[in-house]
């Protein structure tokens, strides 16, 4: 295992902090001084135009960053992860998930561990194609012979958040009559409200799940099986016999999973099942077999365009020096904004509302991903880590909480999304609604800033207290990204942009982003808890006095 470098210890570092005490944030007068500074920080990356000029750095700032990737090994941390070293120290894997976007043919082939990853990759995609096509054209048939309108993924975390956010990202590629739905909470009412409409004679169940183990999961696939078994047989269409319930699932629930032993003892045909494999976490998941629910409704072709674009910024970032290297770059950004200048928390703010999931689907990638407190080598970090990620899709934000952005005590580096090419491209009367939507994301980007002085305000004729309050400080930073549309090439290329900032600022904290032990002790509670729910004595009074007296309200208001 290679010891990770204490970031805090290198002259990159003091470089930084020093910049921190004579920094003066001054855009506008930056703006002013410079004709080309919208230029020189602005990036082209495949098909991401990518602005870092509102960020607060000048020349040298983003110099000292990239020597602080360099002086931390990002780069080549990334060449590790890349050919396979098992850097997922706490897990002892490799860490692979861009694997599984490399095209086929590729010389020479990866091989890892013994294995031929890119033969593996391309066996389970061809796999998903060959299924999807027969759902798709009607020749896979429910077991009353009718053809698949629903498919229902039952995931949860990074076997959901994916999926989800791809699918109504992609709505408008949907294009087989085949509508895609998700299961997640272990909350009853979700499976029952998911179901409701449905008709369990076109619905197709998609088991998601990498450990084939997750409580959620399992009992939401269980419910779904006793779902499709009740409706069936109210129907007519089978009768209550182990053997036409057997004949059920086998036409209705299909699984994907690390796990394929586990898949069968549940019910379900291994023949009906997509494997991936341990070295893809379950938040950088979405583009194996996980996506099977993509590759059914939105169809193969958008599927591998989504591939397509990930691939492209995986190439990207392997082969761009860091100083051009614009994941990397955002995400010694970032950590500038945390570890330098305080920042707690990072806000994305899609200008598309068919990303309205984008920032829950962050919020797994980078909180799960980089929320640690000791180093790959479990020693304690040596300075804070990851921010909190969170989002709206604009303009609904600009009416919630951009007040704080703007005005708050807080800062909040934001990124904005946008795309010159609508999805839906409608008219009020002569004007543009998409051209009206994105003169708002540039006036927020411009109002965060530039603000607006007191002198500004007052000659609008505004005098005394109300001048401060209608003040704005500017100087609120934010990276703005436009592509041309949000097409399933573009979204891909968003995703890995993402995930290798989330990547580079774990390799400069010198933390493993890809285990997550701290989702477990919460899980092995619940399963203590469970039997004092159901009224076990001795479980209640195990519990702790807080947890006793919750129990206890439980206990008496259930009805
Ligand atoms: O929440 C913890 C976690 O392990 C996530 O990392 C993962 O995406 C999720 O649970 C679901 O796990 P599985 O796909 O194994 O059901």
């Amino acid at each position: 295992m290679t010891a990770p470098i204490d970031a805090t210890t290198t002259s990159a570092w003091a470089e930084l902090a020093q910049h921190k005490v004579e920094l003066k944030p001054d855009l506008r007068g930056w703006f002013a001084a410079d004709a080309q500074r919208a230029q020189r920080f602005s990036f082209d990356l495949a098909d991401l135009h990518v602005d870092l000029s509102k960020n607060l750095i000048d020349d040298d700032i983003l110099a000292a960053l990239v020597r602080l990737g360099e002086q931390t090994g990002v780069t080549e941390r990334f060449a590790r992860m890349l050919s396979g070293v098992h850097i997922n120290t706490t897990e002892d894997r490799a860490v692979l998930h861009t694997a599984l976007r490399r095209p086929a043919g590729i010389q020479p082939a990866l091989v890892v561990d013994g294995q031929d990853v890119d033969a593996e990759v391309h066996d389970v995609l061809a796999r998903m194609r060959a299924f999807a096509d027969r759902v798709r054209e009607g020749s896979w048939k429910g077991v009353t012979g009718k053809k698949v309108t629903h498919v229902v993924n039952i995931g949860i975390g990074g076997s959901d958040l994916g999926p989800v956010m791809v699918y109504e990202a992609l709505k408008p590629y949907a294009d087989a009559g085949i509508e895609a739905r998700f299961i997640s909470n272990i909350d009853p009412t979700d499976l029952a409200q998911t179901t409701a409409d449905l008709d369990p004679a076109t619905t197709l169940f998609i088991v998601a799940s990498k450990t084939f183990t997750t409580l959620e999961t399992l009992t939401n696939a269980r419910l779904a099986r006793d779902w499709l078994w009740q409706g069936l047989q109210k129907a007519g269409a089978i009768d209550g016999s182990d053997e036409a319930k057997k004949d059920a699932v086998a036409h209705h629930f299909v699984a994907v999973s690390t796990a394929l032993e586990k898949v069968a003892a549940f019910g379900i045909d291994t023949d009906n099942a997509f494997g991936f494999w341990d070295w893809v976490g379950g938040r950088y998941s979405v583009d194996s077999a996980i996506g099977l629910s993509l590759e059914l409704a939105l169809g193969p072709d958008a599927f591998e365009e989504l591939l397509a674009g990930y691939h492209a910024v995986d190439l990207h970032v392997a082969s761009t020096p860091l100083a051009q290297n614009v994941p990397m770059l955002m995400g010694l950004l970032n950590v500038w904004y945390n570890n330098f200048l305080g920042a707690q928390s990072h806000a994305v703010l899609p200008y598309a509302q068919l990303l309205h999931r984008f920032p829950a689907y962050l919020q797994q990638l980078t909180m799960e991903s980089n929320g640690k407190s000791v180093r790959w080598d479990g020693s304690p970090v040596t300075t804070d880590t990851g921010e909190v990620f969170w989002g709206e899709p604009g303009t609904n934000g600009q009416h919630a909480f951009y007040q704080l952005i703007h005005q708050g005590t807080r800062l909040i580096p934001a990124d904005f999304i946008g795309f010159a090419n609508p999805a839906y491209p409608l008219q009020d009367g002569d004007r543009d609604v998409h051209g009206l939507f994105l003169a708002n994301f540039l006036a927020q980007t411009k109002a965060l800033a530039f603000g607006k002085t007191a002198a500004e305000v007052e000659a609008e004729g505004t005098t005394g207290p109300l001048v401060a309050a209608r003040t704005f400080s500017g100087n609120r930073p934010t990276t703005s990204i436009f592509a041309p549309a949000l097409t399933p090439r573009v979204l891909g290329e968003l995703i890995a942009l993402y995930e290798h900032i989330t990547f580079t600022q774990g390799a400069v904290w010198g933390i493993n982003s890809f285990d997550q032990w701290g989702v477990e002790l919460g899980k092995q509670l619940a399963l203590q808890i469970a039997p004092a729910i159901e009224g076990d004595a001795d479980a209640l009074a195990a519990q702790d006095g807080s947890t006793r007296g919750l129990l206890e309200y439980y206990a008496t208001h259930r009805k």
